[in-house]
């Protein structure tokens, strides 16, 4: 069995901005058919001290980087769960990176190192009974955690992963803060935390860890270059082999819509017809009327996922016939250009600023079609959940997205393995194609079924993805 340490600023249910929660919520049962026991170590945010309650403190720092802090053993489904409580920290109202408003908080820098140094000192078996063998670290904020354990001497063969959900998110500080971070001062470099003269959080753990996996292939082979490495391209080259791309799975036990209570109404690939009571409801909820198909998108509104593109085309995709029931905030520009798009053509455009998880599974459930014109996606989960729920993809050929949805080019029409609409460059000739391209698909509606069937029959459980990070834990550990 081998005991692993999986290191994360979210996990679903507790705490979700992103995509990011999904996978390390799904990782431990991901992982335990395949002989890896995974421990989640999270920070203290209030809901997560709300989770875990009057939990066993299993370790106490007076100063963890001059903060007081404790760390508490509790649950996580049916795995163990640790939990940073460093009030001075987390203990905040507002968002896990930032305030109501959105800003992120001035010290993001010693909040997350605090956060990976316990994380490394956990792993490395100082706290209590428990022993890992390997540490997993996601995303820039357990970047550092790899490195401490490598400045600490790799702790008694204590191997590490760092994983990379998003490129575009890499933690870099002002190089003031590098002697508080409590490391050598030999840490200060290319080899160690320097990054283009500033702190890198998610660079020291690119350096740092024994491997490297971000969640794609096509990202993986993207992150090469500049334009995706988004300066860590030459990093990522010079690990070579040892930066692979693991799919990410999509959780049953969350997302199956012939079990999801959050639906209207249930349905599997042999009963569709029943989807349709979920179309009703997403017609109610966002005041639709008429007829064409209902495209959806569940998404942070942001440049990374092309928003700006899709605002300045829906006119035309009200024109070519089409109805769109959009949930999602971000950036304060964009929620306002759909609001507006929404006021323009009532009837055919319905829009939900804000996060709503429950919403988020009808829309799936409901709609026809979602769209995500993504510049960059390392995987993309709105589009498996698409997938899995008979919600046809209309995506950018990038990432994740070129690896999990099939064009319905004619050859894979005439072969009926068709699952999607893929387009290339994020650009508004080619999402108008793709738009006028899925409407005319749903006219077919032979056609339309057979790709909502084809995308529900494939697999993208966690399967083979927490197979293949085994595999990688196992090589690693010798
Ligand atoms: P990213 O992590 O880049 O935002 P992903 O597609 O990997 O993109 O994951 C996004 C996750 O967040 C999905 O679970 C999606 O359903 C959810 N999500 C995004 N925006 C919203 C929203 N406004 N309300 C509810 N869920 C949302
Ligand atoms: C990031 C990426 C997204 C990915 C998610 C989980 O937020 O933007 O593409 O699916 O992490 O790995």
């Amino acid at each position: 069995m081998i005991h692993a340490l999986s290191v994360a600023s979210e996990a679903y249910p507790l705490v979700k901005t992103g995509g990011l929660a999904d996978v390390v919520g799904a990782l431990p049962d991901a992982l335990a058919p395949h002989g890896v026991a995974t421990t989640t170590l999270l920070p203290g945010y209030p809901k997560v001290l709300a989770h875990v309650g009057d939990a066993d403190v299993v370790q106490h720092w007076p100063s963890l980087l001059g903060i007081e802090a404790r760390l508490l053993a509790g649950t996580l489904g049916d795995h163990p769960l640790l939990v940073l409580d460093a009030p001075a920290l987390f203990a905040r109202e507002g968002g896990p990176y930032g305030d109501a408003q959105g800003r992120d908080w001035d010290d993001n820098w010693r909040r997350f190192a605090a956060f990976s140094k316990a994380a490394a000192e956990v792993a490395a078996g100082s706290v209590g009974e428990r022993r890992f063998d390997l540490l997993h670290a996601h995303d820039w904020q357990a970047g550092l955690a790899p490195a401490y354990l490598r400045f600490a001497g790799g702790a008694q063969g204590v191997r590490s992963v760092a994983t990379i959900h998003n490129m575009a998110f890499q933690g870099s500080f002002d190089a003031g803060v590098f002697p508080a971070l409590e490391l050598p001062p030999h840490a200060w470099g290319i080899e160690g935390v320097e990054y283009y003269g500033a702190v890198g959080l998610l660079k020291a753990g690119l350096w740092a860890a024994d491997a490297i996996t971000t969640v794609s292939p096509t990202y993986a082979q993207e992150i090469r270059r500049p334009e995706f490495g988004m300066g860590l391209e030459g990093l990522i080259a010079s690990r070579g082999s040892q930066v692979t791309g693991i799919l990410n799975g999509i959780d049953p036990a969350v997302w199956n819509p012939a079990t999801d209570p959050l639906l209207a109404a249930r349905y599997s690939a042999n009963s569709l017809d029943a989807r349709r009571a979920n179309t009703r409801a997403v017609e109610a909820r966002f005041g639709l009327t008429g007829d064409g198909p209902i495209f959806t998108v569940v998404s942070r509104l942001t440049w990374q996922k092309g928003m700006d593109v899709l605002a300045g085309l829906l006119d035309e995709l009200v024109a070519m016939g089409g109805r769109l029931a959009m949930l999602g905030s971000g950036d304060a520009g964009l929620e306002q250009a759909f609001r507006d798009a929404a006021a323009r053509h009532p009837g055919r455009i319905g829009v939900e600023i804000g996060y709503d998880e429950p919403l988020s599974h009808l829309l799936q459930g409901g709609a026809d079609a979602i769209l995500i014109p993504s510049r960059f996606e390392p995987c993309g989960l709105t589009q498996l959940y698409g997938l899995a729920y008979g919600c046809v993809p209309v995506v950018a050929r990038t990432g994740g997205l070129a690896d999990t949805v099939i064009d319905a080019n004619l050859a894979a029409l005439d072969a009926g393995v068709a699952t999607g609409v893929q387009f290339d460059g994020v650009n508004p000739d080619a999402l108008r194609n793709a738009i006028a391209r899925a409407v005319a698909l749903y006219r077919d509606a032979a056609r339309w079924r057979q790709m909502q069937r084809r995308g529900m029959a494939a697999d993208f459980s966690w399967g083979n993805s927490g197979a293949r990070y085994a595999a990688l834990y196992r090589e690693l550990l010798g």
